[in-house]
């Protein structure tokens, strides 16, 4: 294979990358030194992220990956393997979310999810620990959780859901997979000001009330969302697996 990633050079895939928290996390672990896979849904909605790492000089390879497809995922992860020879660090950023009352909940709403956020988080990890374990390799993932996975909020049940599972699975496979080396963890953010929850968060009403159930009484930002990724996935955390990160300005020490 020609071109690929020179040994010492390390290797990472981040998904959901087109804005917010995946593309602040692709451009953290580019500014580290990291090669960079980018994923979306819409290859073209990454254009903006793979300008901006180039320009740095990050060697960047973007990817159309659907969640919901199994074989998406196989295409997604062998094209990355296949550009860069190996993957050491991925980043199970992409996710969707939903906003119901549980009575009115559809199991197409449930499904829809479930296989993105469940189905599709495990799967990445799969093909991920499948790589690493063949070829006797360490290496690091991190999975996207939420604040929603660990405290209860009406009008967000599938999406707590999804999100408690992935923090369960996050430490199955850290216990799993230790003995190989790899190790697994996953930040859970309270509210960060990302694009996809603008329209949200424009409401001042709304943005009041989610303030106000914030001790540090403030959102997130996706840049802090990624200084906890490039910390996980570093040689300081080595000896850190199995862990969910709360960055949540406090609002789940209550
Ligand atoms: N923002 C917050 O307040 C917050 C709080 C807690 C947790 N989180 C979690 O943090 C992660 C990122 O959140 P965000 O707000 O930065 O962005 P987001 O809007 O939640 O995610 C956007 C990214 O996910 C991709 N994506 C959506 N569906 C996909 C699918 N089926 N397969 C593959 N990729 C898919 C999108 O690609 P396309 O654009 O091409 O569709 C986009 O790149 C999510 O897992 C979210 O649940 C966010």
């Amino acid at each position: 294979m020609q071109n690929q990633s020179p040994a010492g050079k390390r290797t990472a895939f981040v998904t959901g990358a087109s804005y917010g928290i995946g593309a602040a996390t692709a451009l953290a672990l580019a500014r580290d030194g990291f090669d960079v896979a980018v994923a979306a849904t819409r290859v073209e909605n990454l254009a903006d992220v793979v300008a901006k790492l180039t320009s740095m000089g990050t060697r960047v390879v973007p990817v159309a990956l659907n969640l919901g497809s199994h074989s998406s995922i196989e295409q997604a992860m062998a094209t990355v393997i296949d550009a860069f020879g190996r993957v050491d660090v991925l980043v199970n950023n992409a996710g969707i979310s939903n906003r119901k009352a549980a009575v009115d909940i559809t199991p197409e709403e449930w499904e829809a999810v479930m296989q993105t956020n469940v189905t599709g988080t495990f799967f990445m990890c799969q093909q991920m620990g499948r790589h690493l374990v063949g070829g006797g390799r360490p290496g690091s993932i991190v999975n996207m959780a939420s604040t929603h996975g660990v405290v209860g909020l009406a009008g967000r049940l599938i999406y707590g859901t999804s999100k408690a599972a992935i923090i369960h699975m996050t430490k199955m496979l850290a216990i799993e997979w230790a003995q190989h080396g790899i190790r697994v963890n996953a930040i859970a953010p309270g509210t960060v000001e990302t694009p996809s929850r603008a329209v949200f968060l424009a409401d001042p009403k709304t943005r009041e009330t989610m303030l106000n159930r914030v001790p540090l009484h403030r959102f997130g930002t996706a840049e802090e969302v990624a200084a906890a990724v490039r910390y996980l996935v570093s040689p300081e955390a080595a000896y850190i697996t199995g862990h969910t990160l709360m960055m949540d300005g406090g609002l789940t020490a209550y």
